[in-house]
């Protein structure tokens, strides 16, 4: 299977870098890229937040910001590129083009955010939609996608399959501030969309639920319901 692995940076760097669990990541990476092709999203985490919120207050803005931004994705790539070894790239892929020469060329592809105006899951989304990926895996630190928000309400509800249309009418309204996505960004959504990417949305830091929900074993996290 051809794989894609949007890693939100709050998993990689939640308040500082999380040496273990990229270490951890890396060797599933491995194990799996033996089985798979495998591409990996990296965000930018606590590390873009910290760049972006005193660029904004000097006022930089938002496009200056977003490309603050995206140097943290590649940073964060880099470094799990490191962790990864001789199959990852050393140097991310700032396009999609030279993302699938090195996918084909059988590296275990590492790569943060390209342009400004989205997050790296609209990157993941597209890269996933460029190489024909037979999954794409949203990983973040949430187990799924809820019916509102799990940080802020208790009675919150995951739902095992989401209709597309309703995830893209659930992000319409959402910032698109730099540094400020939630859940998941609008262009994501909707390139799932058009795309028909069989696309499901896990806990990261659960590396076992991660690799069963690659394997189609019995896994916990919401699965979009779109045709793929
Ligand atoms: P992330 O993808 O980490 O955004 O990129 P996020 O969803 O806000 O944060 P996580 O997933 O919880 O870590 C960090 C920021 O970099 C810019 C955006 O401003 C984004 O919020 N960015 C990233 C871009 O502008 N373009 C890209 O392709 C990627």
């Amino acid at each position: 299977m051809k794989v894609v692995i949007s890693v939100g940076g709050s998993i990689l760097v939640p308040s500082d870098i999380d040496t273990a669990y990229i270490k951890d990541f890396a060797k599933l990476a491995n194990e799996l890229s033996n089985k798979h092709k495998i591409a990996i999203v990296t965000g930018g985490g606590r590390t873009a937040r910290k760049y972006i919120s005193p660029a904004r207050e000097f006022g930089a803005s938002e496009i200056f910001c977003d490309m603050i931004g995206i140097s943290a994705t590649r940073l964060n790539a880099r470094l799990l590129s490191a962790a990864i070894g001789d199959k990852a790239n050393m140097e991310p892929p700032r396009e999609f083009m030279t993302a699938m020469k090195a996918f084909d060329f059988g590296k275990l592809v590492v790569m943060g955010g390209t342009h400004p105006g989205h997050s790296t899951d609209a990157v993941s989304a597209l890269l996933a939609e460029y190489v024909g990926a037979d999954l794409l895996i949203n990983a973040s630190d949430v187990d799924g996608i809820y019916d509102k928000d799990p940080g802020k309400h208790k009675d919150a509800k995951r739902y095992e399959r989401i209709p597309i249309d309703k995830l893209v009418d659930m992000v319409k309204s959402y910032s698109a501030g730099a540094g400020k996505y939630e859940l998941v960004d609008i262009l994501a959504a909707k390139i799932i969309q058009r795309s028909k990417t069989r696309t499901i949305f896990v806990n990261g830091r659960d590396l076992k639920n991660l690799k069963n929900a690659i394997e189609g074993k019995k896994f916990t996290g919401t699965v979009v319901e779109n045709g793929g």
